[in-house]
């Protein structure tokens, strides 16, 4: 292998030690926890173990999290009466609703509802719409994820080819403005775009967020680029992929992010960021939540 890995797991691991050595000072001093609200309805498996990981997260941290299981047959006026309980609860900094909902929900309305200073994952209008006019407040976590392990390799964006696989909200759209606010050339390719293959050989930066395990063959990897694989998938055989074909891709790329133990454990990171940032713009500003 020639790729130098991109290790997610690492940079989580520190930059979670430094936000719980913040949140500890803080609290020494006597200031309030921050806290997240975490809030799932019906019990996708899937979602569960996220639920859960984040929830381990901010224990681990010193986040207070304040769990919330509803149950599937949730109504979008009872989800939304919590959501207002929570935008109006002082000690909550941070909201996150875990996608995806129950059909007779509207992700949408959901995300519209909480209140934009509390919109941990990023996904709010408001906050979609800042990244977008470069006045970024919180910022979708997988992106932004991307986007420090990128800063861990020191390569500058500027003028960089870079391809966005994929053009979800949770992380294909606000992946493209964060490398195009990072000064790149962003390409997005999608499931109408032709030939995703020649759109992989030009690009010096691939971002793999296409949700199909192996969509993206190692061999069409230009030599030397930076590959960042945000899929996980799980195979027969119980073990974990990307988008990406691992091993022929880390045979021709500069860098690479294995799947799992790359971008995975960022997005819980960048989510205790968002929440730390809330946090202290509550501190400073206590007439937001009051
Ligand atoms: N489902 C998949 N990814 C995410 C995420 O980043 N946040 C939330 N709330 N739900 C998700």
């Amino acid at each position: 292998m020639t790729a130098k890995l991109l290790d997610g797991r690492a940079l989580a691991q520190s930059l979670q030690a430094q936000f719980q050595e913040h949140i500890a000072h803080a609290v020494a001093g006597g200031q309030r926890a921050p806290g997240l609200a975490v809030i799932q309805v019906g019990d996708d498996p899937a979602s569960s173990v996220y639920v859960a990981n984040k929830r381990n997260t901010c224990q681990k941290i010193g986040v207070l999290s304040f769990a919330h299981e509803l149950p599937a047959h949730t109504t979008q006026a009872e989800l939304n009466a919590l959501i207002d309980a929570c935008n109006a609860d002082p000690r909550i900094d941070g909201i996150l609703v875990q996608l995806p909902l129950p059909p007779q929900l509207s992700a949408n309305e959901v995300i519209a509802r909480i209140a934009p200073h509390k919109d941990v994952d990023g996904f709010h209008p408001e906050n979609m719409g800042r990244l977008a006019i470069r006045q970024p407040g919180l910022r979708p976590c997988t992106p932004y994820g991307v986007m420090k392990l990128i800063e861990t390799t020191g390569v500058d964006l500027y003028g960089m080819e870079a391809l966005v696989v994929g053009a979800s909200n949770i992380v294909g759209r606000p992946m493209a403005l964060e490398l195009l606010l990072a000064g790149a050339t962003v390409t997005v390719v999608h499931r109408f775009s032709k030939d995703l293959a020649a759109h992989v050989a030009r690009a010096d930066l691939v971002v793999a967020a296409a949700g199909k395990p192996g969509l993206i063959q190692g061999e069409w990897i230009k030599p030397g680029a930076m590959v960042l694989d945000v899929g996980i998938h799980r195979r027969a055989d119980g073990s974990l992929c990307g988008d990406v074909v691992f091993a022929p891709a880390a045979e021709r790329a500069g860098w690479i992010s294995p799947v799992p133990g790359g971008v995975g454990p960022m997005t819980i990171a960048m989510l205790m960021h968002n929440t730390v940032q809330a946090w202290q713009q509550h501190l400073n500003r206590p007439s937001l939540t009051a």
